[in-house]
């Protein structure tokens, strides 16, 4: 059997004030009518039956996931584990395993719920190439061509052709210190990761066990203990960290597909349908002689006049005014705040 695990667990501190902890990324909809969650099953149905499709997310998102769920599709079939609290990826995919009848027989998909994904014929195509790699063994990552240094992202870097379309990965490298980023992407032959993975449950458990011995130890005993049960004693980890940058048997596809993270304001105004002044506007905003910015406002009117390079977003109780140039810094917005708190 081959099944999708659609991670919709985080946070996304770098939108606020729109993404919140009760509302975080994956459950907006930044680019379009939908959320990048909805869009992101929406997808999956293309390539896997609803009933091989399992949601792993936070107990205090699941009523939003549901609802999310129901607008878009009739499908009661679709699998939706909530974790008790968040532990990061990897435990996230060892309960997306332990929800499927025989992991040991089966390949998986993993998909993030953060992304927007253009020419999704293209994307099933490269999913295939990938589920054929996975089961000759491989690991199998979907590489990104990069255009910056971005220091949020896993790098891969491509060593020798596969007979199928894809590369053995020489090294995975895990968010790395700028620095780095720069040399990675002057050195041409790294790949950023995409956040998608595919792989046999077999090699991904051996994985764990060479990898991970104490996640192992709780998988061994879940039939006893259930996984979820002993949740708060697990590691916080990701799989970028915990499997993909130990593994030797890691492959990658480079994406044919069009591929953002929709990761700050920045994307989101550059990925934005504009005005005629390169304006992205959405709820009630008066804007008068503004120019290439971002004006969002949700619950109250925002009456914007002469703005120039900026971001705008406000909700009911928050308000942020930034200069585009300096989106990253939305982060440390967020670190101040809960400081204070
Ligand atoms: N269920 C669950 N539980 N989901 C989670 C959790 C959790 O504790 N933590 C994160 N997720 C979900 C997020 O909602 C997102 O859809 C996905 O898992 C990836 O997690 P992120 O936290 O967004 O990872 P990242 O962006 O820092 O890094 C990953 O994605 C990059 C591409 O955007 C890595 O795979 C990088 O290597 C990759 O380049
Ligand atoms: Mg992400």
């Amino acid at each position: 059997d081959f099944y999708a695990l659609i991670l919709a667990g985080g946070s996304g501190s770098r939108l606020w004030p729109l993404s919140r902890a009760l509302m975080p990324k994956q459950l907006l909809s930044l680019n379009g009518e939908r959320s990048l969650l909805q869009q992101t099953v929406l997808r999956a149905l293309k390539a896997f039956s609803p009933s091989n499709i399992v949601i792993i997310t936070n107990e205090e998102h699941i009523f939003e996931v549901k609802n999310q769920i129901k607008d878009i599709c009739n499908e009661d079939k679709i699998g939706v584990v909530a974790e008790p609290m968040g532990r990061n990826t990897l435990p996230a995919v060892l309960v997306g395993l332990d929800s499927s009848k025989k992991p040991e027989e089966s390949v998986f998909a993993v998909f993030p719920s953060d992304h927007q994904v253009e020419d999704e014929d293209a994307w099933v195509e490269d999913l295939f190439i990938g589920y054929d790699l996975a089961k000759k063994g491989w690991l199998v990552t979907f590489g990104i061509k990069p255009h910056k240094p971005e220091t949020g992202y896993g790098y891969i870097k491509v060593g020798p052709s596969l007979k199928e379309e894809g590369f053995k990965v020489e090294r995975f490298v895990e968010k790395p210190t700028l620095e780095k980023a720069k040399k990675f992407l002057s050195d041409g032959r790294y790949y950023w990761n995409s956040g998608m993975f595919v792989f046999e449950g077999k090699l991904f458990l051996q994985e764990i066990e060479k990898q991970q011995p104490e996640l192992w130890s709780f998988w061994e005993r879940r039939k006893e203990s259930p996984l979820l049960a002993n949740y708060s004693k697990f590691p916080d980890i990701s799989i970028d960290y915990g499997i993909m940058e130990g593994a030797q048997n890691v492959a990658v596809v480079p994406a044919s597909f069009g591929w953002d993270d929709l990761g700050s304001w920045e994307a989101i105004y550059r990925l934005g349908d504009k005005d005629e002044q390169g304006c992205v506007i959405r709820g009630d905003v008066l804007a008068l002689e503004c120019e290439n910015s971002l004006l969002f406002s949700y619950g109250s009117k925002l009456a914007a006049v002469g703005l120039k390079d900026l971001i705008v977003v406000q909700t009911r109780d928050a308000t942020l005014v930034i200069p585009k140039s300096q989106v990253q810094k939305v982060k440390d917005v967020v670190k101040a705040l809960k400081q204070k708190d």
